[in-house]
């Protein structure tokens, strides 16, 4: 067993989280540059907690500028084990409405100015990306909602795309019905490959917002209703994070899915 510390990603609407203990913000160095901010670390129900507003305090990264890899490796050095991520999203289903959390398992990733991996120079390496979310964060992720009386879809497809424009009209149909995407966004990618390359559990709570641009019903992306459904998320979200440290505990067995070991399965050149 070894200590849990929980990594928050908070996404757009979600800077910061309440309540922790012994609260203080923190610069970590990485060789990868600056993360996003300083990242708040504390104790929630005696558990450690690591909390890194994606965008920055004060919203100051676009979704093509987040220092995914340096957010990533910032969290590492702190000792955090389970990285949750926090994101807003547009919707693809009927039933996945506004103010519904999806926990997403599976990502269809359209990014493509991003740096996207920690190997590449010295030491290349292949992790595999097959299922790239943590099954037993996603089940906390799950009850914690579910106990805060969150409408709650376990699974789904997230189509992440660069941004930062929406949709169009075009596009969001063939995510939906050539693609089979449940849920866009703009910063999962390569968020979650970089989490599988450290060796870090991850878990996708993506908040929806908006029916993106498909829905004859709801017409395109409004960025007033956005923001309305947004506040709410939030709330949500905080109220989920607040449950966690409760339903994951200080200590954790090594994860029964082997993200913590992803690199003895990958395949490696040995650096020079
Ligand atoms: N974030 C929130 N809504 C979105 C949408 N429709 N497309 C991409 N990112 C989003």
């Amino acid at each position: 067993m070894t200590d849990t510390m929980i990594g928050v990603i908070g996404g757009s609407g979600l800077y910061e989280i309440d309540g922790l203990q012994a609260a203080e913000w923190v610069t970590v160095k990485t060789p990868w540059g600056d993360a996003s901010d300083q990242i708040l670390t504390g104790t929630l129900d005696g558990v450690k907690m690591a909390f890194l507003p994606r965008h920055g305090r004060g919203h100051v990264h676009s979704p093509t500028k987040v220092p995914y890899r340096a957010n990533i490796d910032a969290l590492k050095r702190l000792g955090v084990t389970d990285v949750i991520s926090i994101s807003a999203c547009g919707s693809f289903r009927e039933e996945m409405a506004p103010g519904d959390f999806v926990i997403v398992d599976q990502f269809i990733d359209r990014t493509f100015a991003r740096e996207k991996s920690f190997f590449g120079t010295g030491c290349v390496a292949h992790v595999s990306a097959a299922h790239p979310t943590c099954e037993r964060l996603g089940d906390a992720c799950q009850t914690a909602a579910k106990d805060a009386g969150i409408n709650v879809h376990r699974g789904g497809t997230y189509l992440a795309m660069e941004g930062p424009q929406f949709s169009t009209v075009a596009e969001s149909k063939m995510y939906r019905e050539s693609w089979g995407a449940d849920v866009i966004g703009m910063t999962n990618m390569p968020e979650a490959k970089l989490a599988r390359e450290a060796e870090l559990c991850y878990a996708s709570v993506a908040m929806v917002t908006d029916y993106d641009s498909w829905h004859p019903d709801h017409g395109d992306v409004d960025i007033s209703a956005i923001l309305a459904t947004l506040q709410g998320n939030s709330n949500n979200g905080a109220e989920l994070i607040r449950r966690l440290p409760k339903l994951l505990g200080d200590q954790r067995a090594p994860c029964p899915h082997g993200c913590d070991r992803a690199l003895e399965y990958a395949i490696m050149t040995a650096p020079k």
